[in-house]
C-alpha cells in the first residue's frame, strides 16, 4: 500500500516507521524543513527506544521517505495518515489548525480515490471538519473515505504498542474503507488484539475517554497518597491490594508528582471543554485536573519541610522528562517543580538520560550535570521527579556521602522508607509513611 504520514512527531514517525516495516511503501511529510532534512540524514528528533534502528533498516530497504513536499505525497499514495498536533488553544480546547490546513492540501492536491485516516487526537465531529474542508478545496469532486484510528501508543514502549496494540480502534463510514484498513492491519491484528470497527464519532471519543480514564485513575491513586500521608498507610500496599482486584487491575495505579506529557492533561481539559460547551458540568474531569494540579506543586512543600529556607540552597533534580524512556518535556511536572524552588530562591542542578536538550529549550538559569552522582554535588536535598530505572539501584551511602545534606523528596516511590530512615536520610515520599 502506499501511504502518506503527515506530520513526524512522536506519533507520525513511530505509525510511519512501523507501517513501513510492515511492507508498506510510506512517504513522510511534515511543515518543518530541519526535521526533514536531519531525518534525510537518519537523524532522529526524538528518543523512542528501537526507533532508529527500524527507522534506518527501513530507509535502507527504501520502503519510507521523507518530505516536506505534502503535494507530492497526496498524490503518490492510496492512504493519508494524519498525525498533525492538536495543542491546547486558550480555552483548553483542542486546537485543530494544523489538521484543517492538511485538510485543506489534500481538497486542493487529491488526483484520485483516497483514505484519509486521522490518528490525531481531535475532538468529535473533527473528522466531519475536514470533509467539508476538502470538499470546499477540491476544484472537481474526487471522491475519498473519512477514517478515525485513534492512537493509543505510549512514548517509551511506542513501537511495542503499535506493532502489538490491546486494540486497533477504526471508525469507518463504509464497507470499502473498512476493506482497506484491514489489509493495512492484517499484519498486527490478532483474535485477542482485536480490530474494533465502530462509528466515526465513536472512535473519536474512545480516544478522549481511554485517556481521561487512566488520568482519573492517577488523580485518584495521588488524592489517596494525600489521605495517607494524614492518617498513615502505604499506598503502594493500597494499590497492590486493590489492584489484585480482577475488577480494577493494576495498572495506572502509581501515586507520585502527578501526570504530565503531551496527552493526559491537554486531552482532559478538551475532553472536559467539550462537555461544558454542551452543557454537561465535566465534574469528575475537573477534579481530575485539579488534583494533578495539586499534586505536581505538593513537592515544593516537601522539600521545604526538609529544607525551610530555600533562598541559596543547591537542589538536585534527577529526571527531567515527564516520564521514563522518553526525551518529552511537555507539560513535564519536573517544570513546575523546578519553576517553583527558583522561585524560592533556589539553585538547580539536574540530570536527565535522555531529555536535557529538550529541557534546555525550555527552563533556564539550571545547571545539567553529566550523570545522577555528580549532580548531588554541593546539594543541600535531592528530589526524583522521573523514575527513570537507572535512578533504582544506585548507591545509597554514596549519594549520602556526595549531598551536603542527607535530603531527599522521592516523587516517583523508588526508595524503600525503611531502608531511608536506616541509613540516615531526612526522607520523604508520597503517601507512605514518614
Ligand atoms: N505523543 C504521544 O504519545 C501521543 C499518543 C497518542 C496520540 N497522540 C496525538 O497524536 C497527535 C500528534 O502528537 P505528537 O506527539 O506526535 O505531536 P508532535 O508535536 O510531536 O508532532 C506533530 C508534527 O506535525 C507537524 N506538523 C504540524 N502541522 C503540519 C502540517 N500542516 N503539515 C505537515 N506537518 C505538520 C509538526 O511540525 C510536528 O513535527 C496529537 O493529536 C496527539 O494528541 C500523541
Amino acid at each position: 500500500m502506499k501511504i502518506c504520514c503527515v506530520g513526524c512527531g512522536y506519533v507520525g514517525l513511530v505509525a510511519a516507521t512501523c507501517l513501513a516495516d510492515m511492507g508498506n511503501d510510506v512517504m513522510c511529510i511534515d511543515v518543518d524543513k530541519n526535521k526533514i532534512n536531519n531525518l534525510k540524514k537518519g537523524i532522529i528528533p526524538i528518543y523512542e527506544p528501537g526507533l532508529k534502528d527500524m527507522l534506518d533498516r527501513n530507509a535502507r530497504e527504501k520502503r519510507i521517505s521523507f518530505s516536506t513536499n505534502i503535494k507530492d505525497g497526496i498524490q503518490k499514495s492510496d492512504v493519508i495518515f494524519i498525525a498533525v498536533g492538536t495543542p491546547p488553544d486558550a480555552n483548553n480546547c483542542a486546537d485543530i489548525t494544523a489538521i484543517i490546513t492538511v485538510a485543506e492540501n489534500i481538497g486542493q492536491y487529491m488526483n484520485g480515490y483516497k483514505v484519509i485516516v486521522n490518528k490525531s487526537t481531535a475532538p468529535i465531529g473533527t473528522l466531519e471538519k475536514v470533509g467539508k474542508v476538502i470538499r470546499s478545496f477540491q476544484s472537481k469532486s474526487i471522491k475519498f473515505d473519512l477514517v478515525s484510528n485513534p492512537e493509543f501508543m505510549r512514548e517509551g514502549e511506542a513501537i511495542k504498542d503499535f506493532t502489538n496494540p490491546d486494540r486497533i480502534v477504526i471508525g469507518v463510514q463504509n464497507e470499502k474503507a473498512k476493506q482497506i484498513m484491514t489489509s493495512i492491519y492484517r499484519g498486527i491484528a490478532r483474535a485477542d488484539k482485536p480490530i474494533m470497527f465502530t462509528d466515526i464519532r465513536s472512535a473519536e471519543l474512545i480516544k478522549y475517554a481511554s485517556n481521561a480514564m487512566l488520568a482519573t485513575r492517577i488523580s485518584f491513586m495521588n488524592e489517596m497518597a494525600q489521605l495517607c500521608e494524614k492518617v498513615g498507610g502505604d499506598i503502594k500496599a493500597i494499590a497492590k491490594g486493590i489492584g489484585l482486584d480482577a475488577r480494577i487491575g493494576p495498572r495506572f495505579l502509581q501515586a507520585g508528582v502527578g501526570y504530565g506529557g503531551s496527552c493526559f492533561p491537554k486531552d482532559v481539559k478538551a475532553l472536559a471543554q467539550v462537555m461544558k460547551s454542551k452543557g454537561i458540568d465535566a465534574k469528575i474531569l475537573t477534579a481530575v485536573d485539579e488534583v494533578n494540579e495539586q499534586q505536581k506543586r505538593s513537592l515544593l512543600r516537601k522539600v521545604k519541610k526538609l529544607v525551610p529556607d530555600l533562598k541559596g540552597k543547591c537542589i538536585a533534580i534527577w529526571g527531567l522528562a515527564f516520564k521514563p524512556k522518553t526525551d518529552d518535556m511537555r507539560e513535564a511536572p519536573s517544570l513546575i517543580v523546578i519553576r517553583q524552588l527558583q522561585e524560592f530562591g533556589a539553585k538547580i542542578r539536574a540530570f536527565d538520560p535522555e531529555a536535557q536538550e529538550a529541557a534546555k529549550k525550555v527552563l533556564k538559569g539550571v545547571v545539567y550535570c553529566k550523570d545522577p552522582y555528580s549532580t548531588l554535588t554541593g546539594c543541600d536535598a535531592l528530589v526524583v521527579v522521573t523514575e527513570w530505572n537507572e535512578f533504582r539501584d544506585l548507591d545509597l551511602k554514596k549519594i549520602k556521602k556526595m549531598l551536603k545534606q542527607p535530603n531527599v523528596v522521592d516523587g516517583r516511590n523508588i526508595y524503600n522508607p525503611q531502608e531511608m530512615k536506616r541509613l540516615g536520610f531526612n526522607y520523604l515520599c508520597v503517601g507512605r509513611a514518614h
